[in-house]
């Protein structure tokens, strides 16, 4: 499998039936879960495969990968003023007024709140889902497969940035492919003149420092 089409048109591997069964599940309570946002429940089930299929291109647990993607967006039920007081309650504290990170909750609210409810889902798979909208400066094989899947799963529209990082699937390494997916969301965030979360720039400081002592590009 090589390359963008191959990940999009990858055969789904060979789960045991315990790992089909929840797959199934939790795909039939994200239909509940996102009943009235049906293009949100459009994009999870697409960065679901995506995520699967950047799994199996560059070695990571396709399974957990999967099941990333079917629960990062869990929390988009709830919308902005909505996730903003769940966040409240739960004691998120993003060192900022959470007004204005209400982009950023989603995935931090979700990784809170679920596993009580699904515990059979492995730990991995909420730290994904946790650092799916801000990154961290310890990224994971998983949290960064999830990441790009997020960015470049095939509803979303072929930006030039969205079409550069397609095309860069397979020809570098996952760790060059998130970055170019980090990077890429930051310059949206600017050229936007969208808020831009401190702990971001903290982040990009840290894995730039690490990409330089690793003698990357
Ligand atoms: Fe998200
Ligand atoms: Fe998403």
């Amino acid at each position: 499998m090589t390359g963008y089409k191959g990940v999009i048109d990858h055969a789904e591997p060979d789960y045991t039936t315990g790992q089909r069964t929840l797959i199934a599940r939790l795909e039939a309570d994200l239909k509940v879960q996102l009943a009235h946002k049906q293009h949100r429940l459009a994009h999870s089930l697409s960065v679901a495969s995506c995520a699967e299929g950047l799994a199996l291109l560059y070695g990571v647990d396709p399974y957990e990968a999967r099941l990333a993607g079917i629960l990062h967006d869990w929390e988009k039920a709830l919308d902005g003023e909505k996730i903003i007081s769940r966040s409240r309650e739960l004691g998120i504290d993003m060192g900022v007024d959470l007004e204005l990170v209400a982009p950023l909750l989603h995935g931090i609210v979700a990784a809170r709140e679920l596993p009580a409810r699904y515990p059979e889902v492995p730990p991995a798979v909420w730290h994904a889902v946790e650092v799916h909208t801000t990154a961290a400066a310890q990224m994971s094989p998983l949290d960064m497969v999830l990441f790009v899947a997020d960015g470049i799963e095939p509803l979303r529209p072929k930006t030039p940035g969205i079409e550069a990082s397609r095309a860069l699937v397979g020809e570098v390494s996952l760790e060059d492919l998130f970055w170019e997916s980090f990077v890429g969301g930051i310059i949206y965030v600017l050229k936007g003149s969208r808020y831009l979360w401190p702990g971001t720039i903290d982040t990009y400081n840290r894995l730039a420092a690490s990409r330089n002592r690793a003698g990357a590009r």
